[in-house]
């Protein structure tokens, strides 16, 4: 990979208070730029909201509000969900700001003026609640002989409109040509295979603009059109770096990764390719399509009531149990099924039995038998498993990492943690003090501290506070966020460690 990394996450509708599909994507991507940032890269990391559209446009009048204040009130809430939830973000991208909304009317023009998008007429069916128009043959029927979206099954709309196009169909062959040539370009694999089947169908122009409702960019020499909320909201990726001449656009274009749901992947895709190949813009390195989450078996809604508030867990049970449980208790790209049952389980079985169980006997060894001092063994260089394991486990992680594969690289630090709590009740130290087998106790204290060091740099993107408290109770001299890259071999012997309170308490549920 390269030396940079540029990761985004979808700009996020706000019509919708954030839940944990919207915390899901977003601390995926706050993993990726913090590790990559630990890894001594150059990381921009941005996320943002998608304000404009049929569907906010719509929810701010029910509730009889001004839409820029309602859209106001709901940003709020995603960047104080960000916060708490401890994502790092470089930059946040609104779509109604004046830095994003002048690109786009400068894209469209050059657009236009090239010929890649003209003027015709728009009939067709819309759904408002997914933003996006089907045909007839896409949808079902319901027993009123309405047409329904397949997405979220509720009715369409026909629409009838002067529309301005983008001519989509211009790049299907660019298109697969790039996706060929590129078998990373779209992750997972299954995912690259449905976005080359939906372009082997052919591609359609797509109507770019709207002219029933005004919640848009407008066109300046055109204004009764706002531009299409999806033409409108991929521009952000690059919007938001100030294209086309910022700084940041030269140093960070093109993304490393795009992280999305499975549900947008063809915006991403298709959509968005094409218009960076008009444009003659780099495509993104990688589009990632993640899976979605159901709620013990149920897909989430508000309608029956069981949409999970990532906030409201992370007060339960704490920040860092909620990142490290969505992002291992499923691979990324596969779908997963949240029960406050499996979050409990594996709070218990992985983070206060097998993480903290680790931390504090460790500690209270060391405070025993070398008066809390991390001995200085002088076996350092003789190889046992979990001496090897310790060495493997940060390639294993970066292996794993530059893949986006969160819950394998969990795994394999969890693999070292396990092997640590093994290699305790196989050496037994306390047999050791009593029979003054000073020597060997040194070793295996100093392996076990050498283990924790090893796994508080490694958990640190997924859990940074639970790191710091590993890294403080271990008391190392150097700040663990200033370390970058991080030094995998640094001396810690000599350090007074000071034990403190249980990392993960066990809850009894
Ligand atoms: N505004 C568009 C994205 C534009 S990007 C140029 C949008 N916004 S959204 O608010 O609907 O958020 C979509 C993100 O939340 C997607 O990545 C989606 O997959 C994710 N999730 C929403 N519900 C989800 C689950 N139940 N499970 C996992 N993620 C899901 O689409």
């Amino acid at each position: 990979m390269a030396d940079k990394f540029y990761v985004t996450t979808p700009i996020y509708y706000v019509n919708d208070i954030p839940h944990i599909g919207h915390a899901y994507t977003t601390i995926a991507a706050d993993v990726a730029a913090r590790y990559q940032r630990m890894m001594g890269k150059s990381v921009w990391f941005l996320t943002g909201t998608d304000e404009h559209g049929q569907k906010i446009f719509k929810t701010a009048q029910d509730k009889g509000i001004d839409t820029q204040a309602f859209v106001d009130s709901i940003v709020t809430r995603f960047k104080d969900a960000w916060k708490k939830l401890d994502v790092r973000y470089d930059d946040f991208i609104r779509t109604t700001e004046p830095r994003h909304e002048k690109v786009v009317q400068a894209i469209f023009h050059k657009l236009k003026q090239q010929g890649d998008i003209y003027k015709g007429e728009y009939e067709g069916w819309y759904c408002v609640a997914c933003e996006t128009f089907w045909g007839e043959a896409q949808m079902t029927e319901d027993l009123e002989g309405r047409f329904l979206c397949p997405d979220c099954g509720r009715p369409t709309d026909k629409l009838k409109e002067e529309s301005y196009f983008f001519k989509l169909s211009k790049y299907q062959e660019k298109l697969i040509a790039h996706i060929n040539q590129h078998p990373d370009f779209i992750q997972p694999v299954s995912r690259r295979n449905e976005v080359i089947s939906f372009i082997k169908e052919g591609l359609k122009d797509l109507s770019v603009t709207r002219t029933a409702f005004p919640w848009g960019v407008k066109l300046p020499d055109d204004p009764k059109h706002v531009v299409y909320v999806w033409f409108d909201a991929l521009i952000n990726y690059i919007s938001a770096l100030g294209y086309p001449d910022g700084e940041k656009f030269k140093e960070f274009w093109p993304a490393e990764v795009h992280l999305m749901g499975k549900e947008i992947v063809r915006f991403h895709a298709v959509t968005w390719p094409a218009m960076l190949l008009a444009l003659g813009v780099p495509l993104p390195k990688m589009v990632f399509g993640h899976g979605w989450w159901t709620v013990e078996g149920k897909k989430m809604s508000k309608t029956t009531g069981n949409v999970v508030d990532p906030l409201k867990l992370a007060d339960e049970y704490g920040v860092d149990a909620v990142r490290y449980f969505i992002l291992r208790e499923v691979p990324f790209g596969t779908d997963g099924d949240f029960s406050l049952k499996s979050f409990i389980e594996r709070f218990n079985a992985d983070l206060a039995n097998d993480l903290g169980n680790l931390l504090s006997r460790t500690l209270t060894m060391v405070e025993k038998y070398n008066k809390s001092q991390i001995p200085n063994s002088k076996n350092q260089t003789s190889s046992n498993e979990l001496k090897d394991l310790i060495n493997k486990t940060p390639q294993l992680v970066d292996q794993y990492m530059n893949k986006l594969a969160f819950s394998e690289a969990l795994g394999a630090i969890w693999g070292l943690i396990s092997r640590a709590n093994q290699y305790i009740e196989q050496q037994a130290p306390w047999a050791l003090a009593k029979k003054g087998e000073t020597e060997k106790l040194t070793e295996v204290l100093f392996d076990l501290c050498e283990t924790l060091r090893i796994v508080a740099i490694l958990v640190g993107p997924f859990m940074p506070a639970t790191a710091q408290k590993i890294w403080a109770q271990l008391n190392l001299p150097q700040p663990l966020e200033k370390l970058t890259p991080v030094p995998f071999g640094m001396p810690i012997a000599g350090t007074m460690v000071k034990k403190g309170p249980a990392l993960f308490p066990r809850l009894n549920k």
